[in-house]
C-alpha cells in the first residue's frame, strides 16, 4: 500500500517559487509543506496588526490572515492545502514557521492563516473563541485526559459531544521545555486492519450517547453513529471518555474497538517541532498523544483549532 501511495496517488507534490510540496519524512500518508522563508518573513511583516485579540474581536481579520498568505505563497497555495485534506489518500499535512519567529502571537497569525484557508473554525467551547490553548504539565487537576501528561491519550476524533460538523483540525506546537514522549499519535482509517471487522458490526451504526465534562463547557447531550459514510467510504466518529454506552454489549464493542486501534502496527507517532502544525481531516484520520516520561518541569504548550470545510 506505501508503495503504490508514493508512486501513484502523491498528486500534490510540487515545486512552486512560494513553496514546496513533499511527503511527509515520518508518515507516508502526510504531506509536508514547506514554505519559502521569504514568504514566511513577508507574512509575519505584513501582518503585524493582527494581534490575538484582533484575530478574536474581529471573524473577518481572520479570513485576512489567509488572504494574506496566500497572495505572498502564491497561485496554486491554497487549492493545494484544501485538495490535501479533502484527499482520502492523504487527508493531512504538516507546515511551520521555519523557525522564523517562536512567538507564540506569531504562532496565533500563522496557525489563523492556515486554518482559514481549509475553512472556518467551529468556536472551541472551552475557550469561547476559536482557538484554544492548553498546556500540559507535571502536575494537572482536570477531568479529562487533554492535560494529564502521563496517560496515554487514546485514539479518537474531534467534537464527539458538538453539534457541529468537525470536518477538520489543527494541532501547532506552541512551546515544549523538558518534554519526552508526548507525541501525538495518528492512524488512517484505511491503515487499520480492523476497519472492516467494527465498521460493518451490528453496533457500528448504533446512535452511541456522547456527553462531556464540565470544563468543556457544553451541555449539550448528543447520539452519534460510530461509523457512518462520507463519499461512500467509511467514516469514524469516537472518543472513549465521553461516551455513555447503554449496554454492556455496547461496551465490550467500544473497548475491543479502542483497543484494536491502539494496537494496529499503522497507528504511528509524529514528532511536531515548536512552530510547526498539523491539519487532518477528522472524518477518516485518528489522533491521540503517547504518554510524557515524568518531568517536574515538564511544560508543553499547544494550540488547536477545529472546523468545517469553505463551501466557497
Ligand atoms: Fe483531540
Amino acid at each position: 500500500m506505501s508503495t503504490l501511495i508514493l508512486e501513484k496517488k502523491r498528486p500534490f507534490i510540487q515545486n512552486q517559487p512560494g513553496f514546496k510540496i513533499s511527503t511527509h519524512p515520518e508518515h507516508d500518508r502526510l504531506y509536508h509543506i514547506q514554505l519559502d522563508d521569504a514568504v514566511v518573513a513577508e507574512f509575519f511583516q505584513a501582518t503585524t496588526d493582527a494581534m490575538p485579540q484582533r484575530l478574536q474581536y474581529v471573524p473577518y481579520a481572520r479570513l485576512l490572515m489567509s488572504h494574506k498568505l496566500n497572495e505572498i505563497a502564491g497561485e496554486g497555495f491554497a487549492e493545494a492545502l484544501r485538495g490535501i485534506v479533502n484527499d482520502r489518500e492523504s487527508g493531512g499535512f504538516t507546515i511551520g514557521v521555519q523557525n522564523q519567529t517562536s512567538n507564540p502571537d506569531d504562532f496565533v497569525r500563522f496557525g489563523t492563516a492556515i486554518s482559514h484557508l481549509i475553512g472556518i473554525p467551529n468556536l472551541d467551547a472551552m475557550t469561547g473563541t476559536f482557538y484554544a490553548r492548553f498546556t500540559v504539565k507535571d502536575t494537572d487537576s482536570s477531568d479529562s485526559y487533554l492535560r494529564q501528561a502521563y496517560r496515554l491519550f487514546t485514539l479518537h476524533t474531534d467534537g464527539t459531544f458538538v453539534d457541529e460538523p468537525t470536518d477538520w483540525l489543527l494541532m501547532m506546537k506552541m512551546q515544549e521545555q523538558h518534554a519526552k514522549g508526548g507525541e501525538s499519535r495518528i492512524l488512517h482509517l484505511d491503515d487499520w486492519e480492523d476497519l472492516e471487522k467494527f465498521s460493518r458490526h451490528p453496533l457500528a451504526t448504533y446512535k452511541m450517547t456522547y456527553k462531556s465534562p464540565p470544563s468543556k463547557n457544553v451541555e449539550q447531550v448528543i447520539q452519534r453513529q460510530t461509523f457512518y459514510t462520507r463519499n461512500n467510504k467509511p467514516c469514524m466518529c469516537f472518543i472513549d471518555q465521553f461516551a455513555h454506552p447503554e449496554t454492556m454489549e455496547q461496551a465490550v464493542y467500544l473497548s475491543e474497538m479502542s483497543g484494536s486501534l491502539e494496537n494496529s502496527p499503522a497507528t504511528k507517532a509524529m514528532p511536531l517541532p515548536i512552530g510547526d502544525l498539523i491539519v487532518l481531516n477528522n472524518h477518516f484520520w485518528m489522533h491521540g498523544r503517547a504518554p510524557f516520561e515524568k518531568n517536574p518541569e515538564l511544560f508543553r504548550e499547544l494550540m488547536r483549532q477545529r472546523g468545517v470545510f469553505a463551501t466557497t
